[in-house]
Order: C-alpha cells, then structure tokens, then sequence
C-alpha cells in the first residue's frame, strides 16, 4: 500500500483493513445517508477566491479558545469506542493529540476513562462530551468527573437524545462486542425503556422521550458547574436553537448535525453555518464538524464564520490504518494544506479569513 496523502486516502485504506461492520458503524450516515453525503459535498462546492502578491511574512494559525492559544484550529470530535478500529483505542488518539497540539474531545462512550488519558506522560488538552443522563444528578457528577480529571471544557451533545435510523449499520449486521465498554457510563441509570404495546408508537410509547434533555436542563447544569467552566453545545443546526443557546449563558457551539447520522435530510453544516453565525454574530466562539476533509474545507468554514472545525470519520480512519502515528501525520497533512490555502487565498493569520475568500 503506497503512503497516504491525504484524508481520503486514509479512509480507502481503513476500508480495506475494517471488518465490513465496523466500517458500516464508522463510516455510514442515518437513513438513506443524504446528509452525510451533504456534508462531504457541501464544502468542496463552494470556489475560492484566489488572491495574489499578499505579504505573507510571519503567518500563523494560532487561535484562542476558552481563554487558551492553540496551535492551529483543528480538534478531534468526540466519537465512541475507538477500541474497535485500534488495539490501543482512545490511548492512540491522546498521544496523537498530544504530540499535534490538537484539542481532543473525549466521548462519553469512550473505552478509556479520562483519568487514563490524563495520566498518559504528556497528557493532550482534553475537553469531555458528554449527553444528559436520565438523572440529572448523574450529569453533574459525569460532568464533575471530567473536570477533576482535567477536562479544560465540557461538550453537552444535544443532536441524539434518540438514535437516529441507522440502517446501513443494521444491514451490516453490526454490535458492539462486550469487550469495549463505555466506561464512563458504568453504573449510571440508562432511560427506563418499555415495550410499546401492541400497534403503539413505536417511540412515542416506549418512554425513551420521558427523560429526554430539555432547554431546561441546560440551565440546571450551566448554574450547577463552578464559575468559569467552559460549556459548549454540540448538535446546533438551528439560528434560533443557537439564540436559545445565547441565551442559556453557553460558552460555545460546535455546529454540527452528527456527521449525518441522526435526522437525514438536514441541510450539511456547510449550508447551515452562515445563518447561524449571523444569529450568534461573534458573542460566542462557534466550531463546525461534518465533512471537513481538506484543508480547503477548514479554510472555507472559517470564512463562513467557525473559529474551527472538529474531524470525525477521518481521525477514525487514521487510527484504523495505524494508530497514533497515522493520527498525528494526518493532522500534519491537514495543518499542510489549510497553510497552503491560506497562502494561495492571500491570508496570513486566521484573522484574516472572512467571506472574503470565497468567490
Ligand atoms: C460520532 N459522533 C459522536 N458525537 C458525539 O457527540 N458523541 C459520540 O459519542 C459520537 N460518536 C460517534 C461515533 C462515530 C463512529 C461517528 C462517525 C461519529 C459525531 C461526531 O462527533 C461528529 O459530529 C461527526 O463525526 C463529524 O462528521 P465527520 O467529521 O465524521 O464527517
């Protein structure tokens, strides 16, 4: 197998190495896939502006976030069980996070417990997602978990409070071996599922929706975590969910609609970012994951507005293909070409990427 090059040659060569069911689990969208097809179209779509004789001396893409300087404005989305894909799982994305400077969102559902990763010789910069439990109590004390871990941020994911129709993964026949637990939620309270009755709603009556997180639940957790702690929402689709989320005394957003795999037939977050950024009009920092690829795709979703942007699938495919190493190099190629898009657009720090790059 020749080098990979790029995002997509990762993903090729994951493919080729993953038993087909736990490809379908990583790579397939909801439903019929539109959104997450959307995502993958959306960016390439959009043209560049190309800009010529710009003084480029000195660029950079440092950033600020939560108060703190990053190298550049690529994070690692929160996905679940990386164990599947690599022997050593969440283990090889924190060294390959540590050793880019790269902010990795740890998963609810990792395999790992963060304190594992905290302790690791040269820990990443680690944020926490986490979804609201049935108890709220139970929220609190994840979110607690997180902080005392080290968790320099917290992510509520509120685009799932049910899974979307996942039939690609069905088809493939794919489960979860019991040897990958999600750690953290050991011991917690899962939703009181109930059988619907005969010829009842099949969602409506199983009483999965009776503890379904409400906007509610966010003010209880916003006034409940110490002074200081940055929240986020991930899963903002919307300008008036993202004016709810002002609202609610939110420090962040991360725009996202799942990478496709809840609700098909969402706008891609590509469509969606500029209504949103307008509603938040910079009051709050906002990220963006869904389809980012290339570093022309980064480039493009901070012109529309995101500070930054989190990878998903791809960061799955680089540990499938090689663990750690292959995580970090494919976060080298992407830091690579966002550089060359921003020399070739004219831009020498990422301040100076607006809608003026787009064509
Ligand atoms: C996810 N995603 C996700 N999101 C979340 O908040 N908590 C989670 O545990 C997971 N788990 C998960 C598993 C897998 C296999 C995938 C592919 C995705 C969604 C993820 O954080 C992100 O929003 C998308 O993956 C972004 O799209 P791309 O980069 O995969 O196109």
């Amino acid at each position: 197998m020749t080098a990979p090059l790029c995002a997509q040659d990762y993903a090729e060569q994951a493919r080729a190495r993953l038993d087909p069911s736990i490809w379908a689990w990583l790579d397939s969208g909801g439903a019929d896939e539109h959104t997450a097809h959307a995502n993958l179209g959306a960016w390439p779509a959009l043209r560049l502006r190309s800009r010529a004789l710009r003084p480029l001396a000195g660029a950079h893409t440092r950033l600020t976030l939560n108060g703190r300087t990053l190298a550049h404005p690529i994070l690692i989305a929160p996905t679940a069980w990386h164990g599947l894909v690599h022997p050593d799982g969440e283990t090889a994305t924190a060294l390959a996070a540590a050793a880019t400077g790269t902010p990795y969102v740890l998963s609810a559902q990792s395999g790992t417990a963060i304190e594992t990763l905290a302790a690791l010789p040269e820990p990443p910069h680690l944020w926490f997602q986490l979804y609201a439990q049935t108890r709220r109590e139970d929220t609190l004390a994840l979110a607690s978990r997180a902080l005392r871990a080290g968790a320099r941020a917290l992510v509520l994911t509120v685009d799932a409070p049910v899974n979307g129709v996942r039939n690609a993964e069905q088809r493939s026949g794919f489960s979860k071996p019991d040897t990958i637990r999600s750690v953290h939620l050991d011991g917690l309270s899962p939703p009181a599922a109930r059988t619907a009755p005969p010829g009842g709603s099949p969602l409506f009556d199983s009483g999965l929706l009776d503890t379904a997180p409400t906007w509610d639940d966010v003010a209880w957790l916003r006034h409940r975590l110490p002074a200081g702690t940055p929240l986020w929402l991930k899963g903002i689709l919307d300008p008036e969910d993202a004016r709810l989320a002002l609202a609610h005394g939110v420090d962040g957003l991360i725009v996202s609609n799942h990478g496709g795999r809840c609700l098909d037939t969402l706008p891609s977050t590509c469509e969606a970012l500029p209504a949103i950024a307008q509603a938040v009009a910079g009051r709050i920092p906002m990220l963006v994951d869904g389809g980012i690829r290339r570093g022309t795709d980064i480039l493009k979703a901070l012109a529309l507005g995101a500070q930054g942007v989190l990878i998903g699938r791809p960061a799955l495919h680089a540990l499938a293909v090689g663990g750690a190493p292959a995580l970090a190099h494919l976060v080298q190629i992407l830091r690579g070409e966002l550089e060359v898009a921003m020399a070739l657009t004219g831009c020498r720090t990422l301040a100076d990427v607006d809608a003026g790059v787009l064509y």
